[in-house]
């Protein structure tokens, strides 16, 4: 596996592969990997010839200081994952050779981002298409891998690819769980025992709130049934929990026949914040 640590080297690197006719898979990151990165290599492999992972602490999109400081950096266990899972190259570049200067672009992405990530965490989805788009011009992928545990940055990321013309496919993989049902997150290395203990919480929250979906419980009383479980879990903070539209992530009155519903949540544990989602098929 190469390591690459510059722009310009993971430019010529992917032109290179380019030119030699292979498929170039992206699979970017930011690092503390688990089994759900490793699925997405693994994907990234079936389909590509080459697989780039990166890792990169993107600090354009924390907008709270002490989550980018406490965010897990685990680099040479990170590199000994990606090489047997099939990774060819992996780009692990610093914050200057990213930013060289500060970036004056912002992003836009309308109702997309003005619910849940969007709304809570202001600036976020503006960091994440910053250094999404830099990844995507830089190493020219034919496909990039993203987890559906961020299911609102996947599409964000799919509305930047297509109102920016990028000649890539966004491939989006399903959500990995622990046993117990908790969703694989790089956040999880920073839960104590206590916190890591209530955590399976959130997604027995979200199950049984997809199963009255099924059942045609009104989106509200859903709404209202799920943050009424959380708070009975005093070490639990709900930030927010969404009936939304899977598509266009809007907040659902009602139920529109056909369309897939997706129910989406942000808690703080431990002092540490988890997102989590289930999607309920239309
Ligand atoms: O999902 C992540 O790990 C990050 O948001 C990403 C896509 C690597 C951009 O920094």
């Amino acid at each position: 596996m190469q390591i690459l640590t510059t722009a310009a080297g993971l430019q010529a690197y992917t032109e290179q592969a380019r030119q030699a006719g292979k498929r170039v898979g992206l699979v970017p990151t930011m690092g503390a990997l688990h089994a759900g990165h490793i699925q997405l290599v693994q994907a990234a492999r079936a389909d590509c010839n080459e697989v780039i992972a990166t890792i990169f602490v993107n600090p354009t999109q924390f907008n709270n200081a002490d989550d980018f400081r406490l965010y897990p950096r685990v680099p040479e266990a990170d590199a000994a994952l990606l090489e047997p899972a099939g990774c060819t190259a992996l780009f692990v570049p610093s914050v200057e050779e990213m930013y060289p200067r500060p970036t004056v672009l912002r992003f836009d992405f309308g109702a997309l981002e003005q619910v849940m990530e969007g709304a809570h965490r202001p600036g976020h989805f503006n960091g994440v298409a910053t250094v999404v788009s830099k990844l995507f011009h830089l190493a020219r992928p034919h496909r990039a891998y993203f987890g559906q545990k961020d299911w609102q940055q996947v599409a964000v990321v799919r509305q930047l690819v297509a109102d920016l013309s990028f000649d890539l496919e966004i491939v989006a993989c399903p959500t990995i769980r622990e046993a117990d049902g908790l969703a694989m997150s790089s956040r999880n290395r920073r839960l104590d025992a206590p916190a890591r203990a209530v955590a399976p919480l959130l997604y027995q929250v979200l199950s049984a709130a997809a199963a009255q979906v099924r059942q045609g419980v009104r989106p509200a009383q859903v709404q209202a049934d799920a943050l009424a479980t959380l708070a009975q879990e005093p070490s639990i903070t709900s930030e927010y929990v969404e009936i939304a539209d899977a598509q266009t992530l809007q907040p659902l009155a009602e139920y529109a026949p056909g369309r897939a519903v997706v129910l989406c949540l942000a808690a703080h544990l431990g002092g540490v914040r988890l997102i989590d989602n289930v999607v309920v098929d239309g």
